[in-house]
């Protein structure tokens, strides 16, 4: 028998999908799309194959924001912290639901495969009108697993689901990270990204599916120490389509999570 995490996830390729809607700042799991710039949503939060599908395109401009996500940010309140504090997102509504079955219980990452979290300060401290056609740098990656990765129930998954092939932040609600301690202060949209494989099936072949939304946050920084982030690049332009680290198998238990290596820039550690 195949394992069944692995056929909720080729199901989930079709018409499945996640928002990370709720920033975590301050120690407060926020509204959904209160400080995340917002999705043209129905209000019942029922359009599934409208513009919560997947995001297919890495070259196109949604891969910024999100499919249809606003490009200003006058509607979306801007949350302040301070350089150094731990911060975080929780996935939001709407979300995903197999019946009642649990791990589909809440929100949650529900495709194998990397999460990144970006900055990019707005010029003139103008976040309201800003685009986010300036300069990105990344300040996280989640690859392996970490002391925050969730418990994978094996009565859930039933199987043989191998830790080497465990992605870190896989079925994960949330996830919390801290702004580099020497962040120049100013007001930033805060980015978070996550990669589905391209191919979820030995004999089927789809396309990576890109997740991701923006956060407003005002960085404060009144310490000695003021850093240069870097490196800088664009978003879109941090990945090719078709980009080949982007497209494994699925099914092959065999994968090693050890070689996987993330394309884009390094992490800025401040
Ligand atoms: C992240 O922080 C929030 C708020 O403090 C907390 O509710 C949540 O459990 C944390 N998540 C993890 C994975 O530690
Ligand atoms: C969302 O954007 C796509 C193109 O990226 C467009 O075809 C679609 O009509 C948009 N939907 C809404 C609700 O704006």
């Amino acid at each position: 028998m195949k394992p069944i995490i692995l056929a909720l996830s080729s199901l989930n390729s079709v018409n499945a999908h996640y928002v990370f809607s709720r920033l975590i700042a301050n120690n407060i799991v926020t509204k959904d799309f209160e400080y995340i710039r917002p999705l043209p949503l129905k209000n019942d939060g029922s359009d599934w194959t409208g513009v919560l599908a997947p995001l297919t395109d890495p070259l196109s401009l949604a891969f910024r924001c999100g499919p249809n996500a606003t490009t200003s940010g006058p509607q979306t309140k801007t949350m302040e912290v301070r350089a150094g504090d731990t911060v975080g997102f929780e996935m939001g509504e709407p979300h995903f639901r197999y019946g009642n079955f649990d791990p589909y219980d809440v929100p949650r990452l529900y495709h194998p495969g990397p999460l990144t979290v970006w900055l990019s300060k707005a010029p003139n401290d103008d976040l309201d009108s800003y685009t986010g056609d300036g300069d990105w740098f990344k300040i996280l990656q989640v690859i392996e697993r970490t002391e925050q990765s969730i418990e994978l129930d094996k009565r859930v998954l039933f199987q043989e689901y191998p830790s080497t092939r465990q992605w870190g932040a896989y079925l994960t609600p949330n996830w919390n990270f801290t702004i580099p301690a020497t962040t120049p202060p100013g007001k930033y949209l805060l980015r978070f990204e996550h990669i589905q494989a391209g191919i979820v099936d030995g004999s089927y072949v789809a396309k990576t599916q890109y997740y991701q939304n923006c956060a407003q946050i005002s960085i404060v920084n009144e310490g000695s120490r003021i850093g240069t982030p870097g490196p800088l690049v664009k978003i879109p332009g941090t990945y090719a389509d078709g980009q080949p680290e982007f497209i494994w198998d699925d099914w092959d238990m065999n994968f090693d999570i050890k070689k996987f290596k993330m394309p884009g820039p390094a992490v800025w550690q401040g």
